[in-house]
């Protein structure tokens, strides 16, 4: 992807905002209804964006929704990119790149994930703390833009310690108990079989997912600070008897939707934007 492809699509948004967006927010599956709660929002839908992909899967909206989010201006996907939909990871990690370019300095990302660790349950939320990359792939193979970023960028702390520290401060004060762990990406789209949770856990994982990983990465190239909530919508194959499925991976983040919109205004509102 062209940086000057970002650019373009960054000007595009650019021109349709009011203020300059400081906090970048992906909202996950089910967790979309955030955007909905933005004052003074503007929504443009993925296919008026140039160079935008489409979002394709049921619970993802697929547009941009910016506006002030407990006065701070943001900027949310509502809906992301996966790579399991048949786009590159250029295409999956371009937005990110795009709020780079519009200003923007944080990045919260946030998304459905089968919990491995068995002290977890269904409807915890957890705070990222790091990744283990198990999709094979790397939105950064290919040609580096040293206007972007490093060829070779470290990932020490992809997770932003100070961030975490302050959502743990958050939901200390909401009395909202939050988990902490390790977060697997793979490709999907079929769900992990029982062998591969049990490899996961002997890893080092606590959640696996079908996202995150991409964005992070490129966040971490172009210089974002990233903080991660992963909203633990079932226990990973093989920990219950019972089989997995979207219909319970919705459900459950529409149980715990109320916590979760609190906790990422508490975030919101108490983060020091630079
Ligand atoms: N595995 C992979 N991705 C997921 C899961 C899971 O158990 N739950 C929600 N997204």
């Amino acid at each position: 992807m062209e940086f000057s492809k970002v650019q373009e699509t960054a000007d595009f948004i650019r021109q349709r905002l009011q203020t300059a967006p400081k906090i970048g927010l992906i909202l996950g599956s089910g967790l979309g209804v955030l955007a909905d709660e933005l004052q003074d929002s503007a929504v443009i839908p993925y296919q008026k964006i140039p160079h935008f992909p489409q979002s394709t899967v049921a619970g993802h909206k697929g547009q941009l929704v910016s506006g002030h989010l407990e006065g701070q201006p943001v900027l949310a996907m509502q809906g992301r990119f996966h790579y399991y939909e048949g786009y590159s990871m250029k295409q999956v990690t371009f937005p990110v790149r795009v709020m780079k370019e519009l200003g923007i300095e944080i990045l919260i990302v946030t998304n459905a994930a089968g919990g491995i660790n068995e002290q977890f349950s269904p409807g915890d939320l957890m705070l990222i703390e790091d990744h283990i990359n198990m999709m094979g792939n790397n939105p950064l193979i290919g040609s580096n833009h040293d206007e972007e970023g490093p060829r070779f960028p470290d990932m020490s702390e992809a997770y932003d310690r100070k961030l975490i520290q302050h959502a743990r401060q958050c939901a200390e004060r909401l009395g909202i108990n939050v988990q902490q762990g390790v977060y697997v990406g793979n490709s999907g789209p079929s769900y992990e079989t029982a062998a591969e949770i049990r490899m996961l856990n002997r890893l080092g994982g606590d959640a696996v997912g079908m996202s995150t990983v991409p964005e992070v990465i490129v966040a971490n190239h172009t210089g974002l600070k990233v903080l991660g909530i992963s909203c633990i919508s079932n226990m990973a194959a093989g920990i219950l008897d019972q089989p997995l499925s979207h219909d319970e991976v919705i459900e459950t983040t529409e149980k715990v939707r109320e916590d979760f919109l609190r906790f990422v205004r508490e975030i919101v509102k108490t983060m020091a934007v630079m």
